[in-house]
């Protein structure tokens, strides 16, 4: 009798272990999910009114989500990676989340699947507080509007002319931006580099595509639209992520108070807007207004988003390369002999390796638009994707020296979109959401560091650190915490 109970429990656990494995979906690898905690307790954690309390139950039962809050993106997608490799799959706000830096997978998200990821992940009301939300592209989560406002005013400005423009333009606005040193000096010949550069790139394209010529916009006022510009960053975020629970009310008056701000600064340039000027993206922008085809809000967004996105990310990766040059005395040597004889390799390439060594944009949030499959595992509709380029960037068998900045990592590196199915090497993304000022983006900082280093030489200064030692903090782009003093000579001529 006993025996025949002990076979039928053995029978039945046997079926019900069977059936759990055969149901159980396939998923990549990461931390286990854990079972026997449900979504709502999420739900109810967040609810909890004692901040400590409620960040300790976050730790305990939602692990993930709590070191998205407290760590910034890409440090907690690196602290994913490093433990469980180049593709992770984590619970993050009850979402599933993958985290990649497999060539090969990124690649299909990006580029060979990648009409299904033109969404990016984001906290609903944050980006409503950003006015991101259902405008302008770069977070809009209404996948028809961002398409439209993409074509038919980014991509459709951004043509070949205004590449051909960008390098005159660059040009004026290196020697306007120079003619006001003094105002970028903290004491004699020592100067905020990051703001130089951002000064420079913010008149480029407020010249390019607010029609708004180089000198226009005195220097005070270009130092108060960049510094608003980095606020906005900040409060970018602040915003992006985590659930209002976390928000502090100081910090949410604060940041908010910076969205407000920058969008004064966005009403200012386009009130100074000369319409018998042929200025393509502003005239389309108030073209497709006048035609309904936009709103005033769409409009605005479009401008504030090309400011934000033209003049941070580039700044960043020319001083990343100052910074480097400044502590390599044969690196500058060559490239000056180089630009001299007006050759642009050493050029290309150093911009390239900074890129590579310290992407501005360290990782690349996508959204799956429907169900996928990548590999016989499921993707469901609705899963946040990040890829980890910092980690693809340093993978040791695709670049020969990947923790060290050295030009030979990327001299065989091209930085346009190929069809191959292993770009390893993608500091613009790839496919149809990838960075649309990216040709752009070369085109200036290749004339910007040409200009500088032909006439000047940067050395660090007041403290500044090197490339390697350099503290730096996700505001959206991977920014130095500290301002980058640097000492600015003359090179006799
Ligand atoms: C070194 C300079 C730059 C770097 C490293 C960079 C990098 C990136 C990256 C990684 C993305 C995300 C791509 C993706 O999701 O696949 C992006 C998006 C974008 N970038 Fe850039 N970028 C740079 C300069 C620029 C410039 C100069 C402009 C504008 C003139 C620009 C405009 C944009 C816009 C509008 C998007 C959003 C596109 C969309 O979501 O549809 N970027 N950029």
């Amino acid at each position: 009798m006993l025996t025949t109970g002990i076979l039928i429990i053995i029978f039945f656990s046997t079926i019900y272990v069977l059936l759990r494995y055969s149901t159980e979906k396939k998923r990549f690898p990461g931390p286990k999910p854990k079972r026997f905690v449900p979504n709502f307790l999420f739900f109810s954690i967040l609810k909890l009114r004692d901040e400590t309390r409620r960040k300790n139950l976050l730790k305990r039962f939602f692990p993930e989500s709590f070191h998205y809050v407290e760590l910034t993106v890409p440090l907690a997608s690196q602290y994913y990676t490093s433990k469980y490799g180049d593709i992770v799959q984590i619970n993050l706000f009850n979402q599933p989340t993958i985290i990649i830096s497999n060539a090969d997978f990124a690649d299909y998200i990006l580029r060979r699947n990648g009409k299904n990821y033109t969404l990016r992940f984001g906290n609903q009301l944050g980006l409503a507080y950003l006015g991101m939300e259902h405008r302008g592209i770069i977070w809009n989560r209404n996948v028809q509007r961002w398409k439209y406002q993409r074509a038919n005013f980014f991509q459709k400005s951004l043509n070949s002319k205004i590449l051909d423009d960008a390098k005159y333009i660059s040009n004026d606005a290196v020697d306007y931006v120079l003619k006001h040193l003094n105002q970028f000096e903290i004491q004699a010949n020592v100067v905020d580099t990051m703001d130089l550069l951002r000064a420079m790139t913010f008149t480029i394209t407020c010249h390019l595509f607010l029609d708004l010529p180089v000198g226009s916009i005195p220097i005070e006022k270009t130092k108060h639209y960049v510094n608003s510009i980095v606020q906005y960053f900040k409060a970018w975020e602040y915003f992006l992520l985590k659930p209002m629970e976390f928000y502090k009310h100081h910090l949410t008056a604060k940041h908010e108070q910076s969205v407000k701000d920058l969008n004064e600064v966005v009403k200012e340039i386009i009130s100074q807007r000369d319409p018998s000027q042929n200025c393509l993206f502003i005239n389309s922008l108030f073209h497709a207004l006048e035609e309904n085809q936009i709103t005033k809000q769409e409009m605005n967004q479009c401008v504030l988003e090309m400011l934000i996105a033209g003049t941070d990310t580039s700044s960043v990766t020319m001083f990343y390369f100052l910074l480097a040059l400044s502590d390599r005395e044969d690196l500058e040597k060559n490239l000056l002999k180089e630009l001299k004889q007006d050759s642009h390799t050493i050029l290309i390439n150093g911009l390239k390796e900074s890129m590579r060594f310290k992407p501005v944009g360290p990782v690349i949030m996508r959204c799956a638009i429907q169900d996928d499959i990548y590999n016989d595992i499921p993707i469901e509709k609705g899963t946040n994707i990040i890829i980890n380029l910092v980690d693809m960037h340093r993978k040791s068998k695709d670049f020969s020296k990947p923790d060290e900045f050295d030009l030979i990592n990327v001299e065989d590196k091209d930085l346009s979109n190929t069809n191959s199915e292993k770009n390893v090497f993608l500091p613009f993304g790839i496919g149809p959401k990838e960075c649309v000022g990216r040709w752009l983006a070369k085109v200036e900082m290749e004339v910007i560091i040409a200009k500088l280093i032909l006439n000047y030489s940067f050395k660090r200064a007041n403290g500044t650190k090197t490339l390697e030692e350099l503290q730096t903090r996700w505001d959206i782009a991977q920014q130095p915490t500290d301002p980058g003093y640097m000492s600015i000579e003359k090179r006799s001529t």
